[in-house]
């Protein structure tokens, strides 16, 4: 391990310069990868725009049934269509999630801690390779808390889903989670991101932050975005706005999208920022023109 005294922050960035080793495949760092690998990634993003929106309904794994999320088998039905990829449990999915969707699946793999308890950064990969196999997944998502009390064990769960995922091809998507003592900030980012990606997951779940455009540029596979708590419809769509603008390969949002009080076009309206470049505004345009309509 290089010495870590005298270490020199990371200044250059060349966020102007486009990922220099794409290939002809449209997904970051991805262009090495199997045939298997790189099918799976084309469910997630969209190969015509190399993005994705990844609509994350797993939090009732450690917080039961929040605002929302009540009833998955009446919500999810309504937004499917609108989502490239769903993210759940293997007990939401099995149980409220019609097969016949045919959506990519980001699998949560990680578990350990409840909102009963005052630290939640403990969690280990709980669910078996063979039941992302049989579940067709498309990625499987481990929960990572670097800098937290929990860094060691989620370290080990990722890298095992890393280990494991590269033997049956099936993505892992490493999710960054902001310890309890842990400060958004950009350092944080770069750190974190970049730590996920050299351990070899496909795909990292972080949050957006200043200069995101830094931390982007810094790591060689794609970024998707979460929501994070729910703020005006407006607010949502301009995270989502700056994120893709900042160089995330898409979102992963929940409470914004299924608190929102219109979910079906709070989730055609960030597809729309997603893949089709509208801006913030002419996105909460569009939310405003369906929810009139649709909202009595
Ligand atoms: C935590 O519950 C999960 O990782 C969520 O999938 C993630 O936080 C994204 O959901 P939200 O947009 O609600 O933050």
């Amino acid at each position: 391990m290089a010495d870590n005294v005298g270490n020199k922050d990371a200044k250059n960035f060349a966020e102007d310069i486009p990922f220099a080793n794409e290939g002809s495949f449209h997904v970051k760092g991805a262009s090495n990868l199997d045939w298997g690998m790189k099918d799976r990634l084309s469910r997630i993003f969209n190969p015509k725009t190399g993005k994705t929106v990844m609509l994350a309904f797993d939090h009732g794994y450690f917080m039961g049934p929040t605002s929302g999320l009540e009833r998955l088998d009446l919500l999810i039905p309504k937004l499917a269509n609108d989502a490239d990829c769903l993210m759940g449990t293997r007990g939401a999915i099995r149980s409220s999630v019609p097969a016949t969707y045919n959506k990519a699946i980001a699998l949560r793999a990680s578990s350990g801690s409840s909102i009963l308890e005052d630290d939640l950064s403990h969690e280990s990969m709980v669910v078996d390779i063979e039941e992302a196999i049989k579940m067709n997944a498309s990625a499987m998502a481990i929960q990572t808390f670097i800098g937290a009390d929990g860094q060691k064990e989620t370290i080990e769960a990722v890298n095992q889903a890393v280990n494991l995922g590269s033997r049956y091809s099936i993505p892992t998507m490493g999710v960054v989670a902001v310890g309890k003592e842990m400060e958004r900030t950009t350092k944080f980012f770069l750190l974190a991101t970049r730590m996920l990606a050299e351990f070899g997951v496909q795909i990292v779940k972080t949050y957006y932050c200043e200069d995101f455009e830094k931390v982007a540029s810094a790591c060689p596979v794609p970024l998707v975005v979460a929501g994070g708590k729910k703020v005006p419809e407006k607010d949502a769509l301009t995270l989502a706005y700056r994120s893709i603008q900042g160089g995330a390969a898409g979102v992963d949002m929940g409470r914004n999208i299924f608190q929102s009080q219109n979910p079906e076009a709070m989730i055609q309206a960030v597809g729309k920022v997603v893949h089709e470049g509208f801006t913030d505004l002419e996105a909460y345009e569009f939310y405003l023109d369906v929810t009139n309509v649709t909202v009595s």
